[in-house]
């Protein structure tokens, strides 16, 4: 019996709904949710129920294990633990979600580059990725200049205010402390052109 978290409030339900009008007509079977948790699998097994999804983890990240394993309890989603930044995954995915990832790079002693490149790599038609606009290790510049030159294609980019805006005590990045409260989220609906030209 699936137990999905009741996500409709949250701005990345919202964002993600926005985005995912223009993939209307793609059969969504495979999924990824790079970087899970109960929100992100709980949207993504909502807007595609017959789609089943591989929800990846930092290994031993509990904080996120146990709310997917025992919350949501759907035979559609798969809880792996594994780490991203040096991990080379094979399978090929129709969707890829990364929803509050990239800003957690640091924590598992990675730099945001290395986390987004990594998760670019994966062999998904479609990325969605949602991150918060005020996080200062997130380079969104840096971002849009690899979709360009790596063959991915921009099909949205939504900035939504955040109405409970957050404060992050991020406390220590390269020696600097940082600081910000997270008002507004950046959503990008993307196309992996690589996928399409095989
Ligand atoms: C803030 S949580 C996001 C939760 C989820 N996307 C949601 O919206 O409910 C960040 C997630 O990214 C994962 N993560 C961060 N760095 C990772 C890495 N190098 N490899 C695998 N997972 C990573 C963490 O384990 C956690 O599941």
């Amino acid at each position: 019996m699936e137990h999905l978290v009741n996500t409709s409030h949250l701005v990345q339900d919202k964002a993600f709904k926005k985005l995912i009008k223009k993939l209307k007509g793609e059969n969504i079977k495979k999924m990824i949710d790079a970087g899970s948790g109960k929100n992100s699998a709980s949207i993504l097994l909502k807007y595609f129920p017959t789609a089943e999804l591989d929800a990846i983890i930092y290994p031993g990240d509990n904080r996120k294990k146990n709310p997917l394993s025992s919350t949501i309890g759907s035979d559609r989603i798969d809880v792996i633990e594994l780490d991203l930044c040096a991990s080379c995954i094979r399978k090929k995915y129709d969707l890829c979600a990364a929803m509050l990832t990239l800003g957690e790079a640091q924590n598992f002693g990675y730099h945001f580059q290395l986390l987004f490149q990594r998760i670019m790599d994966i062999r998904a038609k479609y990325f969605v990725l949602i991150d918060i606009l005020e996080d200062p290790t997130i380079n969104y510049k840096y971002m849009d200049a690899y979709f360009k030159e790596k063959g991915f294609k921009v099909l949205a980019k939504k900035k939504c205010k955040n109405p409970y805006p957050e404060h992050y005590p991020k406390v220590k990045f390269d020696k600097y402390k940082l600081e910000f409260d997270s008002k507004h989220y950046v959503a990008y609906l993307i196309k992996n052109l690589n996928m399409f030209n095989v």
